[in-house]
C-alpha cells in the first residue's frame, strides 16, 4: 500500500500561478519622475502649467519638491524644446497661411503625461510682440500627436475625457461631433489631437497610414523627450530611418542625457538599473558629437547637439533668468553646472525639395 508524500504543514504554499508582469512597467514608471519633477517647478514658480494639475495623482500633490539644480534643469529643458516647437510652427510663408486645413504636425513620442498641447494652445492665442498679424502663429494650422505604451494612454485618454479644461481645445471650434475618444483602447482621434496607443520598438513595422490622422505629407516634427533612449540601439535606428523613408520633410528633436562614464553618469545607470530600468542608447550616443551625428548617419540633412549650460547661457532671455533668480536661491552652482553638461538637446530635420523653407525658423539656432 502507498501513501500520498506528507506534507509539511508550516511549509509556504504553492505559488498560484501569476499573469507574466509587463516587462515594460518599469519604464512606464519614469513618466511619474518626469510628471513630478515638472509639477515640483511649477509649484516653485518656474513654470506656468495650469494643465499639469490633471495629471497628479491626489497623494501626490505634496511630494517634496526636487532640489534647485533639478528644478532648474526641467525648467531650461521645458523652455528650450518650447522654442523648438514654436518656431516649427510659426508658419510664415504665405501660401502655407492659405485656407485653413491642417498644414502641420507634430508626434511626441513617450508622451506620458505631458502636457506640451495644451500650454502650447494656450500660448498661442496670446499674440507674439513685435509680429504682424500674418506672421502670427496659428493654432488652427497644426495637428499635435501623442504615442505611449496602451496602459499609458488609456489612463490619459481618461483624464482628458472627464476634464472639460483639457477637453476644450480638441473640441475647439469644431464641436463635440468630429472628436472621437475610445477608452477602452484609450485613442483620441480628432483634427486638433490624437492620442495612439502604440509600442515605439513597433513603429517600422507600420506605414504612417496606419496610424490615425497622420498625414506623411505634411512637415512633421518628432519629438523624444526621454524616451528614445529606453529603445534598443537598432530600433532607435529603425525609426530614424522610418521617419526620413516616409516623410518629405520631417524634423526631430531629442533630449536625453549623455556622459555615461562620468561620476553622475555612471550613479544614474546604477540607480536605474536597481529599478529594472536600462537607459539603451546611453553608450551608443555619449556625448555632443555623436548625438550631433545620428541625425546625419539616419539621413537627416542637419543635425546639431547642445547641453543644457549652452542652452541656459544662450537660449535663455535675460528678463526670465533674473525672474528666476528670484524664485529660489541656487547654492550649489557647481554642482548645477556639472549637471547642466550631462543632459542635451540634440535636433536635426530633412527638407522635402531644395528651395523649400520649412525648417527656416529652425536655421541661426545651431550657432545662437
Ligand atoms: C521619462 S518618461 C517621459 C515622459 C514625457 N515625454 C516627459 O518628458 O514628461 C518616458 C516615456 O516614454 C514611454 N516609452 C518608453 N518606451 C516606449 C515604447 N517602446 N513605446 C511607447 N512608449 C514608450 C514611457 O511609457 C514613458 O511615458
Amino acid at each position: 500500500m502507498s501513501f500520498p508524500p506528507l506534507r509539511d504543514p508550516f511549509a509556504t504554499p504553492d505559488p498560484t500561478p501569476s499573469r507574466p508582469v509587463d516587462p515594460t512597467l518599469p519604464i512606464q514608471g519614469t513618466d511619474s519622475d518626469a510628471l513630478l519633477s515638472r509639477w515640483s517647478a511649477v509649484q516653485t514658480g518656474y513654470l506656468h502649467d495650469p494643465y499639469i494639475q490633471h495629471f497628479v495623482p491626489l497623494r501626490q500633490r505634496r511630494s517634496q519638491r526636487r532640489p534647485p539644480v533639478i528644478n532648474r534643469g526641467t525648467w531650461v529643458r521645458t523652455l528650450a524644446i518650447d522654442a523648438l516647437v514654436e518656431r516649427f510652427l510659426e508658419v510664415t510663408e504665405d501660401k502655407e497661411r492659405a485656407g485653413s486645413e491642417i498644414k502641420r504636425q507634430v508626434v511626441s513620442f513617450g508622451a506620458g503625461s505631458d502636457t506640451r498641447y495644451w500650454r502650447l494652445m494656450e500660448r498661442l492665442r496670446i499674440e507674439k510682440p513685435g509680429k504682424s498679424p500674418n506672421e502670427q502663429p496659428r493654432i488652427d494650422a497644426f495637428r499635435w500627436h501623442e504615442i505611449d505604451f496602451p496602459s499609458m494612454i488609456k489612463k490619459k485618454a481618461k483624464t482628458i475625457a472627464t476634464t472639460p479644461d483639457l477637453l476644450a481645445p480638441i473640441r475647439g471650434t469644431d464641436g463635440f461631433e468630429s472628436v472621437h475618444i475610445d477608452q477602452s483602447a484609450g485613442t483620441i482621434v480628432s483634427p486638433s489631437y490624437c492620442l495612439h496607443a502604440l509600442d515605439l520598438t513597433n513603429l517600422p513595422s507600420l506605414a504612417p497610414n496606419d496610424i490615425p490622422n497622420l498625414d506623411p505629407s505634411l512637415p512633421t516634427l518628432f519629438i523624444s523627450e526621454c524616451c528614445l533612449i529606453y529603445l534598443p540601439p537598432d530600433k532607435v535606428t529603425g525609426i530614424l530611418n522610418w521617419i526620413t523613408g516616409n516623410f518629405g520633410s520631417a524634423g526631430l528633436l531629442i533630449y536625453e542625457p549623455i556622459l555615461p562614464h562620468t561620476h553622475f553618469g555612471k550613479m544614474m545607470t546604477h540607480n536605474l538599473s536597481s529599478r529594472d530600468i536600462t537607459l539603451r542608447t546611453f553608450g551608443t550616443y555619449p556625448d555632443l558629437r555623436s548625438q550631433a551625428r545620428r541625425f546625419l548617419d539616419g539621413r537627416f540633412t542637419a543635425g546639431t547637439a547642445k547641453d543644457i549650460n549652452e542652452l541656459h547661457d544662450k537660449w535663455i532671455p535675460e528678463d526670465e533668468i533674473r525672474r528666476v533668480q528670484g524664485v529660489e536661491m541656487l547654492d550649489e552652482v557647481e554642482e548645477w553646472k556639472l549637471l547642466g553638461a550631462q543632459y542635451c538637446i540634440s535636433w536635426g530635420y530633412k527638407e522635402k525639395d531644395a528651395g523649400v523653407n520649412t525648417w527656416a525658423g529652425w536655421r541661426g539656432l545651431e550657432d545662437k
